[in-house]
């Protein structure tokens, strides 16, 4: 590997989670300009797409810009020839690593023995790991997992992992059955990098699972040993959670945070034109809108709008609070 990006970054290391339909590079630049993390993911990426066949249908989810930096991108799939291809595509855009999901509880892909479905195939595992190197091998290769599929299985399954000496390693304290309910059990983090000083010191760990502020991000850290906390869902509950220090997202002025809903929308209409759905802007209304005082007409007025000039415009209108019209 020529350099490997884990190593370089500031301890601990905050991370935005790989999140499909929210951590595209329209996110991820809006991130950027609010608050930055230390290292960005892309959302999971197919392997099997990456085949030229699919060439435009893939293309637009790998562009990144320079803003965005550095990016890790992650990769699923079960098929090895895949992961070469995938690997050495990433390698020539300028990825900063790559990662294997190794992780996502989703019945249809575990069925098929992809993301957590490889928690039961670690051989499988094995071989997709050195595919991914042999594909990339100027790049760092990462694995995000949980800590086992239907009971936690550290021991055995972060114990096999590590045997690979990936360049780090994500541990959602999570089983794969308890998708996202129970509390994220840091205690499995805090053996899982037990297990790292014993088997694999050089790995770098990453730890994830309900992290919400950066005092929460800090006792996490300290309690567990992990060099890098990563965040998913907390991001919507604060847009700056990233910021060391300062006022949340909930307490910026009315128009700072119209602002920036609408440049998302913007960006999202000239980024994608068309390709994704107006949609999925929707998921972020709540991340944006939940401070302003009059949050619940705003949000369920903006819901009945379908396309992005209208949503605009209705957000444009808001900025002037309906007591003050
Ligand atoms: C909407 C959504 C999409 C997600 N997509 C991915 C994904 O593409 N790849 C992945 O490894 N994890 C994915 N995850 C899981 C998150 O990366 C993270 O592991 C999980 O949300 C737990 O962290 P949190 O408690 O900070 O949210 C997704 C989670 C959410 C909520």
């Amino acid at each position: 590997m020529a350099s490997n990006i884990w190593t370089q970054l500031e301890r601990p290391m905050r991370i935005l989670a790989p999140m499909e339909d929210v951590t595209d590079t329209v996110f991820r630049r809006i991130i950027g300009s609010l608050a930055p993390p230390d290292l960005y993911f892309t959302e999971f990426l197919r392997a099997d797409l990456f085949h030229p066949r699919f060439g435009a249908r893939m293309q637009r989810r790998l562009e990144f810009t320079e803003t965005e930096r550095p990016i890790i991108a992650q990769i699923w799939g079960n098929n090895t020839a895949d992961y070469v291809m995938a690997a050495a595509r990433l390698e020539q855009l300028g990825y900063d690593g790559i990662d294997i999901n190794m992780g996502c509880p989703a019945p249809k892909l575990v069925k098929k023995g992809c993301c957590a479905g490889l928690i039961r195939t670690p051989n499988k595992a094995a071989e997709l790991y050195a595919a991914a190197c042999e594909g990339a091998p100027s790049l760092p290769v990462s694995i995000k997992t949980r800590i086992g599929l239907d009971t936690p299985e550290t021991e055995d399954w972060i114990g096999f992992l590590l045997e690979l000496r990936p360049a780090a390693l994500t541990v959602h304290g999570r089983t794969a059955a308890e998708m996202s309910d129970p509390p994220a059990d840091w205690s499995q983090v805090r053996l899982a990098v037990e297990l790292r000083d014993r088997i694999s010191p050089a790995t770098v760990m990453v730890g994830n699972g309900d992290i919400g502020s950066e005092s929460e991000l800090q006792a996490a850290a300290a309690a567990s040993g992990v060099e890098g906390v990563m965040i998913g869902r907390g991001i919507f509950e604060d847009l700056l959670v990233f910021r060391r220090q300062g006022k949340p997202w909930v307490d910026q002025p009315r128009e700072v945070v119209l602002d920036a809903y609408i440049r998302h929308i913007d960006l999202h209409r000239s980024y994608w034109q068309g390709e994704r759905n107006f949609e999925v802007l929707k998921k972020f209304a709540r991340a944006y809108l939940h401070g302003l005082p009059d949050f619940e007409p705003v949000y369920r007025a903006g819901m009945r709008y379908h396309d992005h000039d209208s949503l605009i415009a209705f957000l444009q209108h808001s900025k002037i609070p309906v007591d003050s019209r």
